[in-house]
């Protein structure tokens, strides 16, 4: 079978951090108008998501400002992508690095965070293994107030959005002037409004659009619960400071149902395992690519894969206790794919 050419020439770096980036695209779909659907898989960064850019860039503002000095401590209230990229960058920095989680955070993310070296602290809401994100957020500004860890606070961070200029650089270097659409989950906007502020100064055109899971705020209430983890506002959560209505040209809701059963769907079908965040992204961006002028170049931001989610939406038994099994959007997504990449 023929091998696609490499992108980048192959070197050798001395630490594990210097893997983060350039991370490579997937055409995923391409219609017979001429659209193709992206997708920048931020799955193949260390730890296996985008977070680990803002966590690099967190620490070396922090360095620069004298707030985190060698030896330091490190806290931040997290559901894991960006825990495990902090704990990496900490023990490779010799920080010390706690992670405030609640009880939705997948086990895998926070054994992996154990295994860099962090310190796993749980806010307390019993039995409820829904999203907490008020609460953790209570309890690392708590900590680092009364006893001096530096809290990273991703939320309001400048440099959790300035981590993402190298995806704007590294989707520009690739595709130039052609990408029409970018297309990304909005939890802190870090990774959404971080790229697209570079983006559109260089493609004044960009439509840009953000997806967040029915029931979170940002783009309108009312809040619920949901279970799309790493993404969206919960009810009671500040909108971080990074989402920035000005950048965003349409906000779009995705159901738990549409994301999770479009990650499961990707799988069968691309052989490819997204996040559930994800799987939602991409729902809505496949949705667009029916709609999108003839010749449209949709990106999709995928911030992490499917293997941290096996316990989750990848599990039957987990979806069918929460009611999220849902055969029909596999169905509408085949009808919809074959409509628009078979020729009439
Ligand atoms: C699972 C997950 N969902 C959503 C996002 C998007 O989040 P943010 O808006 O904070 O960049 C990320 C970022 O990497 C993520 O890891």
């Amino acid at each position: 079978m023929d091998r696609h050419p490499l992108q980048q020439s192959l070197s050798i770096v001395t630490r594990s951090s210097d893997l983060i980036g350039n991370t490579p695209l997937l055409e995923l779909i391409r219609t017979r108008f001429g659209s193709r659907l992206l997708l920048k898989l931020e799955q193949f960064n260390p730890t296996g998501s985008a977070k680990i850019r803002i966590a690099r860039q967190m620490l070396d503002e922090a360095e620069q400002q004298g707030l985190l000095k060698p030896g330091g401590w490190v806290i931040e209230s997290t559901s894991g992508n960006t825990g495990m990229g902090l704990a990496l960058l900490s023990a490779e920095r010799g920080y010390r690095f706690t992670a405030v989680v609640d009880r939705h955070a997948a086990a895998d993310k926070i054994r992996t965070m154990q295994a860099y070296g962090a310190e796993i602290m749980y806010v307390d809401t019993g039995d409820n293994d829904e999203l907490a994100t008020a609460d953790r957020e209570a309890l690392a500004a708590k900590i680092a107030a009364e006893q001096g860890a530096y809290w990273t606070e991703q939320h309001n961070n400048p440099a959790n959005g300035h981590a993402y200029r190298d995806v704007a650089e590294e989707l520009q270097k690739v595709l130039g002037q052609e990408m029409t659409h970018l297309v990304g989950a909005v939890g802190t906007g870090g990774s959404l409004f971080g790229t697209a502020r570079v983006l559109k100064t260089l493609l004044p055109a960009l439509r840009v659009i953000g997806v967040e899971p029915h029931g979170s705020i940002a783009f309108g209430g009312p809040g619920a619960a949901y279970y799309q983890s790493g993404t969206g506002t919960p009810e009671g959560a500040e909108i971080g400071a990074l989402v920035d209505y000005d950048l965003l040209d349409e906000g779009l809701k995705v159901s738990d149902r549409q994301a999770f059963n479009t990650s499961r769907y990707l799988a069968r079908k691309f052989s490819l395992m997204t996040g559930g965040s994800a799987g939602g992204v991409i729902y809505q961006a496949i949705k667009r690519l029916e709609v999108a002028p003839p010749g449209s170049t949709l990106v999709v931001l995928v911030c992490d894969g499917g293997e941290k989610y096996l316990d989750t939406v990848f599990n039957d038994e987990w979806m069918d206790k929460r009611d999220l099994l849902d055969s029909g959007v596999e169905r509408e997504l085949d009808q919809l794919l074959e409509q628009i990449t078979v020729s009439a």
